[in-house]
């Protein structure tokens, strides 16, 4: 009765959060609650924070000082001074997207300076006649579209979300989802850029290179996780506008192994969100049409859009309470529920701009390519779903990134697991599922190295460090399958701090970006013991829960959290896995 009685209450929850969907047009606009600056400095000192409020270890980050350059030589000059003073420096932007702490400063404080970019976005200069666009690095990725869309150009790929930095996309390997032409990652896409790098006092201590496709250091720049130096411009092939006509075709996901190759190579944008839980795959047709096609649709994806906060907080709340109570019925009736809706609103696609009103959904690359109308928030009343200032949605996001040759075992292992108990996937089923994007084989040698399938998932995180999550040791057992057994490599933008463990040996041309970084910066200016641990994928000394964030893979029950009966325990299907799972009984160590 009391189960019965939960699974509808949250099922209801769901219907009625769907329903003030239509809220927003009736709330008066009082203020804005745009997303708050990731780097709040007071007289004493600069603290840095992600777009979540919180790092994956929890720790905050702090500078001694900040700096706001507006032009290439402000920035030179940030950086001179940064030498100058034997500081440590790092890049911040003003969205601070990526969950590793690759942007955090030393953890020496009175020695550590952070750059911002939040006003270095001020030059985009189209070059029309040779197709390619130069932009400040701190200009963000809905800015460029917009000015491409103006002078008849588009950005072929970009990610799905919209609040991001051109110098930040870049050096984290960021993607959108293609196997036509150069591939889903923008970086592919960069025929040149500019970066600031440490020099000798003669040279005032800091200098500018201008590295095109042919300079050896190229390859190392274009994915730089921020530790070579301060990029200023960034150059990338642009093409003349098109439009896009897309599809979802919500099927089943029996074949999906044998169905994403054709899949990528037929629709040039596509994209595949598998829902295990609910044996259903969401395969995204998207193809290029032409311009005169006609239509004027925009993608406003439904995780990224301006929501009434009380939405993401019921949604928490009811998440919480099945969390807490155990059940995984009830998230599962969540998830179906979830997926309910996404059909219904073809996820966000919106024919005229307003509605979904049927498909094919035909519409401008710039208003269907990324997406985050929560960014411009219209009321104190809405947000985006995760803005740490409400009780709103918090959770671990796991990328592994695999050779395409690979991902046919793997959706394999997964559907074996999922067919030992489905219900135990409904977590991620909330979300977004198992999300799979593509991506080319790429010359960066923090790239990926042949062509590949992203692979996404998120799931509950708790509002305190030591608490399990329900079936934890499903997504523990998914992650360190993809990281070990299939050794995937991450996505440096996302994942817990257990996914980098080893990544030294995963990147074939890992060494020649080691001695790029210390060609360029022989001091160790641009980097911390924070990025150190990612860059070098570092195992760190192991405490009591540390399996619990993803700092460690279990060796010990203490490390899971024996007191809330969640034992280290071997994987069901992958047996090297180590992972916390949930017992009435205390398993042998
Ligand atoms: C809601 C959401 C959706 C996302 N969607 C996608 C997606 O669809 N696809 C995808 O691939 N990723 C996605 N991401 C991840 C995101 O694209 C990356 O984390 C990206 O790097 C964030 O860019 P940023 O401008 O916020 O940079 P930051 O996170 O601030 O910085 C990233 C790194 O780059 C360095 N850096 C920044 N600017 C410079 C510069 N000018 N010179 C040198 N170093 C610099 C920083 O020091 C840091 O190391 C998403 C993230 C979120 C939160
Ligand atoms: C500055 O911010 C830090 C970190 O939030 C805080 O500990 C400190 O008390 C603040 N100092 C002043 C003077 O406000
Ligand atoms: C902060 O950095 C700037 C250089 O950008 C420098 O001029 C200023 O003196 C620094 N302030 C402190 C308190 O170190
Ligand atoms: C990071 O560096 C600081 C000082 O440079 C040091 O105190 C701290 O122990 C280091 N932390 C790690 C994890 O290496
Ligand atoms: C959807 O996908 C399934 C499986 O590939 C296929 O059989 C079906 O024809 C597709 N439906 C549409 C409308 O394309
Ligand atoms: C679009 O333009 C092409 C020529 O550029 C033409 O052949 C085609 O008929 C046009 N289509 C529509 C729908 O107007």
């Amino acid at each position: 009765m009391i189960k019965m009685g939960s699974v509808s209450f949250s099922f209801w929850i769901w219907w009625i959060l769907a329903i003030t969907h239509m809220l927003p047009s009736m709330i008066q606009i009082i203020e804005a609650r745009i997303p708050e600056s990731p780097l709040q400095c007071n007289q004493t000192l600069c603290t840095l924070y992600n777009t979540y409020g919180r790092w994956g270890d929890r720790k905050d980050c702090y500078a001694l000082n900040a700096t706001y350059p507006t032009t290439e030589e402000e920035l030179r000059a940030a950086v001179s001074y940064a030498v100058k003073h034997n500081l440590k420096a790092k890049v911040v932007t003003r969205f601070s997207h990526t969950m590793p702490k690759l942007a955090c400063p030393d953890q020496a404080v009175q020695s550590s300076f952070v750059i911002s970019t939040e006003h270095y976005n001020l030059q985009i200069q189209i070059d029309t006649a040779n197709a390619v666009v130069t932009v400040d690095a701190g200009v963000s990725l809905r800015q460029l579209i917009d000015a491409l869309e103006v002078a008849g150009f588009s950005l072929v790929v970009s990610p799905y979300w919209e609040g991001i930095t051109i110098g930040g996309l870049i050096s984290t390997g960021a993607h959108g989802s293609s196997w036509w032409g150069k591939g889903g990652s923008v970086h592919d896409h960069v025929v040149g850029l500019s970066i600031v790098v440490p020099a000798s006092k003669s040279e005032g201590y800091a200098k500018i290179l201008r590295l095109d496709e042919q300079n050896p250091l190229f390859n190392a720049a274009k994915v730089s996780l921020g530790v070579l130096g301060a990029i200023s411009k960034v150059t990338l092939r642009v093409e003349p506008s098109f439009k896009r006509s897309i599809t979802y075709n919500f099927t089943s996901d029996v074949g999906l192994e044998d169905l994403y190759v054709d899949h990528a190579n037929k629709y040039e944008f596509a994209d595949i969100t598998w829902y295990p839980s609910q044996h259903t795959a969401i395969y995204r047709y998207d193809s290029r049409v032409p311009l005169n096609t006609s239509g004027n649709a925009v993608f406003d994806f439904i995780g990224f859009q301006d929501n009434p906060t009380l939405i993401p907080e019921a949604v928490r709340a009811s998440e919480t309470l099945l969390e807490r109570t155990r059940d995984a019925h009830g998230k599962c009736s969540t998830a179906a529920a979830t997926l309910a809706y996404r059909k219904l609103t073809a996820n966000g696609l919106k024919n005229d701009g307003i509605l979904f009103t049927g498909y094919p959904v035909i519409g401008y690359q710039s208003k269907m390519q990324a997406s985050g109308s929560c960014l411009n928030s219209q009321s104190l009343h809405t947000s985006c779903p995760w803005d740490p200032r409400i009780k709103g949605l918090f959770f671990f996001e796991t990328t592994p990134i695999l050779p395409a040759s690979l991902f046919r075992d793997f959706v394999f292992d997964v559907k074996k697991l999922r067919d030992l108990n489905p219900q135990s996937f409904c977590g991620a089923d909330n979300y977004n599922g198992i999300f799979l994007r593509y991506i080319k084989g790429s010359d960066a040698y923090l790239g990926q190295s042949e062509d590949s399938i992203v692979i996404d998932f998120n799931y509950y995180r708790a509002k305190d460090a030591l608490t399990p999550r329900l079936n934890q040791d499903i997504w523990e057992e998914l992650e360190q399958m993809a990281f070990f057994k299939y050794g995937a490599k991450p996505h440096w933008g996302k994942n817990r701090n257990i996914a980098f463990l080893g990544v030294d040996k995963k990147f074939p041309n890992y060494n020649k970006f080691i001695e790029a970084k210390q060609q360029l910066d022989p001091q160790n200016v641009f980097s911390s013991n924070w990025s150190d641990e990612i860059l070098f994928g570092k195992e760190l000394e192991k405490s009591d829960g540390c399996a619990l964030e993803g700092l460690c893979i279990c060796s010990e029950h203490r490390h899971c959290s024996p007191q809330n009966n969640y034992y280290c325990s071997q994987g069901l299907v992958y047996k090297d896995a180590w992972v916390c799972r949930y017992s009435t009984t205390v398993p042998p160590s």
